[in-house]
């Protein structure tokens, strides 16, 4: 198989580990090639569900006896431990291979390396590295999770031409279009969460449901430091059907977190900041304990700028709407205090921008 025809598999590969978005998390999105001895394709699969197989053994249950001798490709390290199911080291193994080419190595400190020392100890020819820039890219929540025990936080807001994410009135609903609104639903169900500042609730008073089939349910997280959010919000009065978290402070009063807990609202209280607010690196790392991945900051201005100080925005979901507001006093997407210079800004990549009917949705991603 030449290093051409390797690329053009893991490509395969990795399309069809998008299969498992939004449903595998928190495991990574896995896809796997398996060649012949003579180098065609013979079997293919993904890992579809978190508990369900992992994408090598679909691969191979669909390739049976022509695997033997063959080639296996995939995406991440295999794995070497007993997690949900067993160990895709033995399988492979046992199934005859005797090639496997990995994109990347897991970060998972139960394999990290280990899965591809068993198959090199088995006599394997193992070659990791192939496509894995784009491998590191389709797993960025998942490595986030493993290598700094929190989610990966994306920044998404709507503004206009001019920057603008509000009227001078205050009112944000609707800057974008129909299409945007319904792709934005879309990456809601996929997320682990959903947060707001009490700002914005105070103000938009929004869902933050995914009103589409198949969504992930992600829980609607309402930051504030004072527990001010009206208890006939939304967010709060839905709590018993679509779960919500309130964070405060944890000097909030019993009396005042009482509203929310009665309606079925979870209460967390956290750490705060020399500020006086939620500290979200605290917050972060809860997340994290609980195995959230893939977490969605709606903003608004006030929240997002802390998200940016606190260096834990990772990328960004920004829709563009063709439109002026302008007045001085219109907020912008990130307030707080800002990074003081040009050379401190934090450097994005930008993907390719994505048409909605009159609006635009990019996306960007931190540069690491
Ligand atoms: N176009 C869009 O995409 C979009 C999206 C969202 C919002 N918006 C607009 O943005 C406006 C609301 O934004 P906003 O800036 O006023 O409010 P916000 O960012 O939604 O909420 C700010 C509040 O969050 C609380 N908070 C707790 N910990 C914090 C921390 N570490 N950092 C920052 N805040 C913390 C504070 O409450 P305490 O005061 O209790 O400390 C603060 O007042 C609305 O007009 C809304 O329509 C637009
Ligand atoms: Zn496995």
């Amino acid at each position: 198989v030449t290093p051409d025809r390797l690329q053009e598999r893991m490509q395969r590969a990795l399309e069809v580990a998008e299969q498992g978005r939004g449903l595998v998390e928190p495991n990574p999105m896995v896809g796997c090639v398996v060649l012949n001895e003579a180098g065609a394709e013979v079997g293919i699969g993904s890992h579809l569900a978190f508990g369900r197989p992992h994408a090598e053994v679909v691969a191979l249950d669909r390739a049976g006896k022509a695997a033997v001798g063959g080639t296996l490709i995939v995406t991440l390290e295999p794995c070497s431990h007993f997690g949900k199911t067993p160990p895709c080291v033995d399988r492979i193994i046992s199934a005859g291979i005797k090639r496997v080419v990995a994109a990347m190595l897991d970060p998972f400190p139960e394999v990290a390396g280990k899965g591809i020392a068993k198959l090199r100890a088995a006599g394997i020819d193992v070659e990791v590295g192939v496509l894995e820039e784009e491998a590191r890219a389709l797993n960025a929540p998942y490595v986030c999770l493993v290598e700094r025990n929190r989610p990966y936080f994306r920044a998404k807001w709507a503004m206009t031409a001019d920057g603008r994410t509000a009227a001078v009135d205050g009112s944000s609903k609707w800057i974008t279009g129909d299409e945007a609104r319904f792709h934005a639903n879309i990456r809601r169900g996929l997320m682990d969460a959903i947060v707001v500042g009490a700002g914005t609730v105070l103000a938009d008073d929004p869902n933050l449901t995914a009103r589409v089939k198949f969504a992930r349910k992600a829980v609607r997280v309402v930051i504030e430091s004072r527990a001010c959010t009206p208890p006939q919000a939304n967010v709060v009065a839905t709590a018993r059907e679509w779960p919500t978290m309130i964070v405060v402070g944890e000097d909030a009063s019993v009396e005042a977190t009482k509203p929310f807990e009665d309606a079925g609202c979870e209460v967390m209280r956290s750490p705060i900041t020399s500020a006086g607010r939620v500290s979200l690196l605290a917050l972060a790392m809860e997340m994290g304990r609980r195995r959230w991945t893939n977490v969605l900051v709606e903003g608004g201005a006030e929240l997002l700028g802390s998200f940016l100080v606190e260096g834990l925005i990772d990328a960004v979901e920004l829709y563009l709407a063709p439109k002026i507001l302008g007045g001085r006093s219109a907020l912008s997407p990130v307030g707080g205090i800002g990074l003081p210079t040009i050379a401190s800004a934090l450097q994005l990549d930008a993907g390719d921008a994505v048409r909605l009917g009159d609006d635009y949705y990019i996306p960007m991603w931190v540069r690491r």
